[in-house]
């Protein structure tokens, strides 16, 4: 999660029996070889000849974009600290990414996540990228994503079916967007999925990197109080995604300056300065569609454990009604 996850939310999250990823997102090298080692300290894998039990995620289109030795530089720093796992998303040339990483990987190679939006882009990853897990991510989903996504019910189905009967290889499959609780995680693995991934939720713990400000707003947000815009992109300066990729967060008065064509001139001053005040109105949350059931911050470690409880129940629960 750009922005918002670094070493330690990382590392609890893999405390607590998940898997976390430090995002590489738009920071310089030296940033992320902070976190990494960040993580190092916090986890129990603490050697440096011992593969490191989380992962780290690249946007494609900022790896596209910037000069190569840069670009390879921030992959080779998660090669060298031994991550189990990349994970990579939005950008038209992956395959080259994913190369440097499996060309350029010590005896065992990491792990590829793949997040997607359709069917075509997850057979892409699969077939051609040979993705080693793939995250099917529904329009819901809080942060950016592919703003012709569907549902999340419906693109795991479209994503399970084709792979159970069109191909010989069965891909591990992860559920992404709007979930907010172990019930919505025991829904997804009835329906295919291996597991699930949660971004907004772990907004809402001490070690993201968001403000207190920010999981306030969290906290008071319902579920209808999201949209997907471009409306922070153009604010805060960040306008190269690939076409029909967005990103959802809280609506406040950005959006809809934005929606009514409010010169960005106007929009940037009063998003810089509403950030710098932490204003509501103002300011960035990404946040998906769950959020109106997160009603509290806690340790991630411990976050993980409360979802898994209630991911376990959900299943009990079901078990016995049948
Ligand atoms: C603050 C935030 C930042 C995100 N940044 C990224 C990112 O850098 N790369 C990416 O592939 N997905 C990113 N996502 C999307 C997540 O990978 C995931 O699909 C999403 O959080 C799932 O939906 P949920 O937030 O409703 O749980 C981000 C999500 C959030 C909330």
């Amino acid at each position: 999660m750009a922005g918002a996850s670094g070493g330690a939310l990382a590392a609890q999250a893999t405390n607590g029996g998940g898997f976390g990823f430090i995002s590489a997102g738009y920071q310089p090298v030296e940033n992320l070889i902070d976190e990494l080692s960040l993580a190092r300290s916090l986890l129990e894998t603490r050697r440096s000849t011992e593969t490191l039990p989380i992962g780290v995620g690249y946007l494609g289109w900022l790896l596209d974009k910037m000069p190569s030795e840069e670009s390879e530089s921030l992959l080779n720093a998660a090669l060298t600290a031994n991550v189990q796992a990349f994970w990579f998303s939005f950008g038209s040339d992956l395959g080259r990414w994913i190369r440097h990483v499996r060309e350029n990987s010590s005896a065992k190679s990491p792990l590829v996540f793949i997040q997607v939006n359709s069917l075509e882009e997850a057979i892409y990853a699969v077939e051609i990228l040979k993705a080693d897990i793939i995250v099917a991510q529904g329009i819901e989903s809080g942060g950016h994503g592919g703003n012709y996504a569907p549902p999340l019910y419906n693109l795991l189905r479209d994503i399970t079916d084709h792979f159970s009967v069109g191909s010989s290889h069965k891909p591990v499959v992860l559920a992404a967007g709007g979930l907010a609780n172990g019930a919505d995680i025991a829904f997804q693995l009835t329906r295919g999925a291996a597991g699930a991934v949660m971004g907004t939720r772990f907004l809402l713990t001490p070690e993201c990197k968001y403000t207190d400000a920010q999981r306030q707003a969290l906290i008071a947000a319902k579920s209808e109080d999201t949209a997907r815009t471009l409306a922070f992109d153009h604010a805060r300066g960040t306008i190269d995604w690939p076409e029909g990729i967005d990103g959802r967060g809280l609506r406040n008065d950005t959006v809809s300056d934005f929606e009514q064509d409010v010169s960005l001139a106007l929009i940037q001053s009063k998003f810089i300065e509403g950030t710098r005040m932490q204003d509501r109105k103002r300011f960035l949350v990404w946040a998906g569609t769950g959020v109106g059931l997160m009603d509290h911050i806690m340790p991630a470690k411990e976050a993980v454990k409360e979802l898994h409880q209630e991911c376990a129940q959900q299943l009990k629960l079901s078990n016995v009604k049948k």
